[in-house]
């Protein structure tokens, strides 16, 4: 297989690389380096199945002279997390939505490419309904609140997906849900397992948002990886939409307190308003818990990795990887 990777030096991307060229797969990585470090993908660089390109998804030239040569995209680019969008709001939409749009045009255009693309759990919004089903609704607030375009932005991503399938483009969605491990980025938009793992080395205050009885449900990064590959390779999925997560619902001051007792950190757990942090305009969603029922049962796909050990594998690379 020839497959590009869109995003490839980022988290999620560069450890999808790692398990492509294991699979004997020639790889090409596509990306601007906005969030993403040549520093993930550094080891592949003497392999001569991977190819590093720096440039944008929004390039469509760049895409023109790619596309053509390609089995499969992983289009795992975009502008990621809440801090990043709230903070960049118009850049992120555009790439998010104006980049997703390219690349399925490429892969439609060039020999309809099949094309994996990634989504988020934060499709749902602040539905108080879990788990969620991959048609369940989506819940969002106003508009003039910069959090919910992140979601907005990959809805339209999913719909453009959908009516690419129904052209005849072989095109898998998959819905993420609070991804971590090795890799996982520590400056560019603090997801709340690396800012408390950076916290908890630096022996600084562990910084809780609101309660902390706000939920989100873990996923190891390997265990994402195979659903991510699964996904490719099983001919039922082509114009599906798949929830690829841990079933297992955590309380974030639970979180902060593993990640305290895992670390061995003398960090207090510290409360803090979200509004210190996200501004004024900021609203959260209570709950995330995925059903992976449809996902087990098309893909084979589990998140087996427990949480602890999950844990104790990132708190290990972070150790040695981040500025403490
Ligand atoms: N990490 C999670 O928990 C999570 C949850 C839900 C969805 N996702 C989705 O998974 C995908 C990967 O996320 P991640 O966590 O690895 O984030 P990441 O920021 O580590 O990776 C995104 C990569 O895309 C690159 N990129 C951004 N704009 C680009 C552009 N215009 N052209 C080329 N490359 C560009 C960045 O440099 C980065 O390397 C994203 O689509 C994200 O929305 C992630």
């Amino acid at each position: 297989m020839k497959v590009l990777v869109t995003g490839g030096a980022g988290f999620i991307g560069s450890n999808l690389i790692d398990a492509l060229l294991k699979r004997g797969d020639t790889v090409l990585c596509l990306d601007n380096l906005s969030t993403g470090s040549k520093s993930n993908v550094e080891h592949c660089f003497k392999n001569p199945c991977f190819q590093f390109i720096e440039g944008s998804i929004l390039d469509w030239r760049l895409l023109e002279g790619i596309i053509g040569k390609i089995d499969v995209i992983f289009h795992m680019a975009a502008a990621v997390g809440v801090k990043y969008i709230v903070d960049n709001p118009l850049d992120s939409i555009i790439t998010n939505v104006r980049g997703t749009e390219k690349i399925l045009d490429a892969a439609y255009t060039y020999g309809r490419k099949k094309v994996i693309i990634a989504s988020s759990s934060e499709i749902y919004g602040k539905n108080k309904k879990v788990p969620y089903k991959e048609e369940d609704d989506r819940v969002l607030g106003p508009t003039n609140i910069n959090r919910w375009s992140y979601s907005a932005s990959k809805a339209i991503d999913e719909h453009m997906s959908f009516s690419y399938a129904t052209k005849g483009l072989p095109v898998v969605v998959l819905r993420f849900f609070n991804i971590y491990g090795p890799r996982i980025n520590e400056e560019a938009y603090g997801t709340v397992v690396a800012q408390f793992i950076k916290q908890a080395l630096r022996r600084e205050p562990i910084t809780v948002h609101g309660t902390g009885k706000q939920t989100r449900s873990f996923t190891y990064v390997d265990d994402c990886v195979k659903g991510i590959i699964r996904s490719s390779e099983v001919e039922e999925a082509r114009g599906k939409v798949f929830n690829i997560g841990n079933t297992r619902e955590t309380k974030i001051i639970k979180l902060a307190k593993l990640i305290k007792k895992l670390s061995n950190s003398p960090s207090p757990i510290k409360r803090i308003h979200y509004h210190d942090y996200y501004g004024l305009s900021y609203e959260d969603a209570p709950r995330r818990v995925p059903d992976i029922t449809r996902a087990r049962k098309i893909l084979g796909f589990d998140s087996q990795t427990s949480l602890e050990e999950g844990l104790e594998k990132t708190i290990a690379w972070c150790k040695e990887h981040y500025s403490h």
